[in-house]
């Protein structure tokens, strides 16, 4: 796994404070069960399983005073030498959680991981790749898979062409340089910290155009590097996703052993 670099002093930010309006259950997704626990917890014991960073910050919705107290659980079964777990409350916007979870580092941090608690079944090694390529000098770096279904691009149709279809089509992407794009995303912490200081004055178009940290490095004009991810690291966005994630955790290979 390890590529024999030594690694930067990591934290893990896991984002966790959405509401999951998409997944439509009622509770804020990072509390829907899946195998029979909070999608948060497989997250964060997965994050701490990888053993990549020396503490793990969950950014919590706010008034989630059982999935608080499953992480003050948590912290108890902890390991003498495991990470530091610290839990704050998140913002309006998934960019207010990942800063509200930046300002509660610890000192000394080099490197941090920013992953989304939806992403409850991302495979140990992608979390090695990440920081490995941190390792290896990348200032940021992310995980992507290829994407499987040809992209296009359209525009709504006006005029006479609104009785054929709603929308036309006006290209096709080069699939073979396209990446489902996934977390964790890994950036030197004076990177991360650029970015979102320069993304903290966006108004409220701008904030919703923001879906992940990557693409305001980007702005920034950073070069951001790009591992391969695993399939099995799925957002978990709608009950579809809930199903899938079910399945592969009841698989008849379980889900530690799927290579994706
Ligand atoms: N997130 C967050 N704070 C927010 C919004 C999102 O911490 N204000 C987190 C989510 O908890 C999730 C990750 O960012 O782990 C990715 O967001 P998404 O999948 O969009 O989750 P939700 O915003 O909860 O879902 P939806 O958009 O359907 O409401
Ligand atoms: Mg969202």
């Amino acid at each position: 796994m390890n590529n024999g670099l030594p690694r930067p002093v990591t934290a893990v930010i896991i984002v966790a404070a959405g509401s999951g309006e998409r997944l439509g259950y009622g509770l804020p997704k990072a509390a829907v069960p899946l195998g029979g626990e909070p999608i948060l917890m497989h997250a964060l014991r997965g994050v701490v399983a990888s053993g990549v960073s020396s503490q793990v910050c969950v950014v919590l919705p706010a008034e989630a005073e059982d999935l608080h107290q499953l992480c003050e659980e948590f912290r108890q079964e902890l390991a003498d030498g495991g990470p530091l777990l610290t839990l704050v409350v998140g913002g309006s916007t998934r960019a207010d959680s990942v800063r509200a979870g930046i300002a509660a580092l610890m000192d000394g941090v080099e490197a941090v991981l920013v992953h989304d608690a939806a992403r409850a079944l991302t495979p140990e090694y992608v979390f090695h790749r990440v920081v490995d390529s941190l390792a290896a000098g990348a200032v940021a770096v992310i995980p992507g898979v290829p994407v499987v279904d040809t992209v296009k691009t359209v525009a709504r149709t006006t005029g006479a062409d609104t009785a054929i279809a709603p929308e036309v089509v006006t290209g096709t992407a080069p699939r073979e340089e396209l990446r489902s794009v996934q977390t964790p995303q890994g950036f030197r912490l004076s990177t991360l910290l650029q970015a979102h200081e320069a993304a903290s004055g966006f108004d409220e178009k701008q904030s919703a155009a923001v879906t992940d940290d990557a693409m305001l490095v980007e702005l920034l004009g950073v070069r951001v590097h790009a591992v391969h991810g695993s399939t099995q690291s799925l957002k978990i966005t709608t009950p579809l996703d809930l199903i899938i994630a079910e399945g592969l955790l009841e698989g008849p290979l379980g889900i530690r052993w799927v290579e994706g």
